[in-house]
């Protein structure tokens, strides 16, 4: 399935009922091109992981409303405090009455209890939530790309993990999910922008994330990956040891 809008932003679903709504920036605004996506989990207790920025919520909110209301929504989740990943949070809460924010611990205790017009329901590192037939779980990974609060959620039951920021892919035009490699692209990206912590932890963060086994990567900027998520990360461990 895929649609298009004035805006361009286009959506596809790239494992079960979970949904990628991509927006993409031309070169002449953000240099070489870029994507912002969100990923939509349409289940019994939908969710909505980032919200984008709050410019493109006219954008996101009607990609959405492509598959289900957006009022019906019940967890808007994000991986750490930044403009793309949450800056649109009030709009959707504010669209969405019976939604609450969902991040991590330290998430909630240092920014978003604040900034939020509802509490958050915050993950414990490992916890896991029903969204209905599908279950997530949160795993922290602070300073992982970046952002103390940062954390990555995984998908149980389709092996897609959240991965945020990691495996950033320049560009504005990408397939909604590819089986080629974004490792090299992504590096490219890491290499021009130096966007990830120097955190001294990396290759025990992402042996975490690895454990998981996830078949999906859910990146947020450019393509979703499909293949060994396990081996991929362990890649990207080792470049960054470089
Ligand atoms: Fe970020
Ligand atoms: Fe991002």
């Amino acid at each position: 399935m895929k649609t298009n809008y004035q805006s361009n932003t286009t959506i596809d679903e790239i494992a079960d009922k979970i949904y990628r709504i991509s927006t993409p920036v031309p070169p002449e605004a953000i240099a070489g091109g870029f994507t912002f996506n969100q990923y939509l989990v349409v289940d019994a207790q939908p969710m909505v992981y980032h919200t984008g920025p709050r410019k493109m919520f006219p954008f996101t909110s009607e990609a959405i409303s492509a598959i289900i209301p957006v009022n019906t929504l019940r967890y808007i989740g994000f991986s750490h405090y930044e403009a793309d990943e949450c800056g649109a949070l009030n709009d959707f809460l504010e669209a969405a009455p019976g939604a609450e924010p969902l991040c991590s611990t330290i998430a909630k205790m240092v920014s978003i209890d604040d900034i939020a017009i509802r509490p958050a329901r915050a993950l414990a590192d490992g916890e896991q939530l029903s969204l209905g037939e599908k279950v997530i779980q949160w795993i922290d990974t602070p300073h992982f790309p970046h952002g103390w609060e940062c954390g990555h959620l995984f998908e149980t039951t389709t092996k897609t993990l959240f991965c945020s920021d990691l495996f950033t892919q320049g560009g504005d035009k990408h397939e909604p999910l590819t089986e080629s490699d974004i490792l090299d692209s992504s590096e490219k990206m890491r290499g021009a922008l130096d966007y990830y912590s120097h955190t001294r932890h990396a290759h025990e963060l992402v042996d975490k994330l690895a454990m998981t086994s996830p078949r999906v990567l859910a990146c947020m900027h450019g393509s979703a990956w499909q293949g060994d998520g396990a081996l991929l990360l362990r890649k990207l461990a080792d470049r960054l040891a470089v």
